[in-house]
């Protein structure tokens, strides 16, 4: 399983579909997915998240709502294709609530969001009495410089006339420098991080996420560890 997280504009979206073609051009499996969405029902609370209508939409519900998502996302979609044997490429996952609820909003205290989203991403498995926590293998985290992630992130609403992703695009560059402040310290907590500089071309950063991409895949290999399931236990 791996995951993609930055700022607005960091380019992640790009990054991943690019991954993805070269992945499947490898012979893997595999399924791109997002956050908050990627399963029928997580795709309504994304729409609930995101319309700008729920301005009354208070810092609580915006958290519960975001880990009700990942929850119903896990188990519709994540699951499944791992236990195909597909590998699970994600447009953001919890790693966004630690830096947007936590850390930019400080909506939710680290202990809350550390107790709360572990229990969201933990599935219960009734026949063994066990549990599986959904914790990736790889989170590429793309440092962009807040004017470039906050320039892209508004030509390209302007550009599909899309003001549905608007509510919390709006926020102030204030609010994005800590969110980027944010992912570089999130990207210090385990090392299934990789810290990408966004700032470069399209190619050069995707040249850099492959080559990262199969260092981590040739190491599981040398190890023998079976990349079919996901890190069982938490990171910090
Ligand atoms: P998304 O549309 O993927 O953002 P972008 O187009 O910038 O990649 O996600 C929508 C917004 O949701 C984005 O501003 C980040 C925010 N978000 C959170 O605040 N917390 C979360 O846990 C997640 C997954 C996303």
């Amino acid at each position: 399983m791996v995951t993609f997280c930055g700022g607005e504009g960091c380019g992640k979206t790009t990054q991943i579909k690019l991954l993805k073609n070269y992945l499947i051009e490898g012979g893997h499996n595999v399924i791109l997915t997002r956050e908050p969405g990627g399963s029928p029902l997580a795709e309504k609370i994304r729409a609930m998240l995101l319309d700008p209508e729920n301005s009354e939409m208070n810092h609580k519900t915006e958290f519960l709502l975001f880990l009700a998502a990942r929850s119903q996302h896990i188990q519709d979609t994540i699951a499944p294709h791992l236990e195909k044997g597909y590998i699970v490429l994600c447009d953001r996952y919890y790693d966004s609530s630690y830096v947007y609820q936590h850390h930019a909003r400080g909506i939710v205290n680290y202990e809350d969001f550390r107790r709360l989203n572990n229990w969201a991403i933990t599935v219960d498995i009734p026949e063994d009495d066990s549990k599986i926590m959904y914790v990736p293998n790889l989170t590429f985290v793309l440092d962009v410089d807040v004017q470039v992630g906050h320039k892209r992130a508004l030509a390209r609403n302007h550009h599909v006339n899309d003001h549905s992703e608007a509510r919390i695009d709006n926020e102030h560059l204030d609010f994005h420098t800590k969110v980027n402040e944010g992912f570089r310290i999130r990207a210090t907590h385990s090392n299934r991080f990789s810290l990408i500089d966004a700032n470069r071309t399209v190619n050069e950063i995707h040249e850099s996420i492959k080559k990262e991409f199969d260092e981590l895949y040739k190491r599981h290999r040398e190890a023998n560890i079976d990349l079919d399931n996901p890190i069982i236990g938490g990171d910090k």
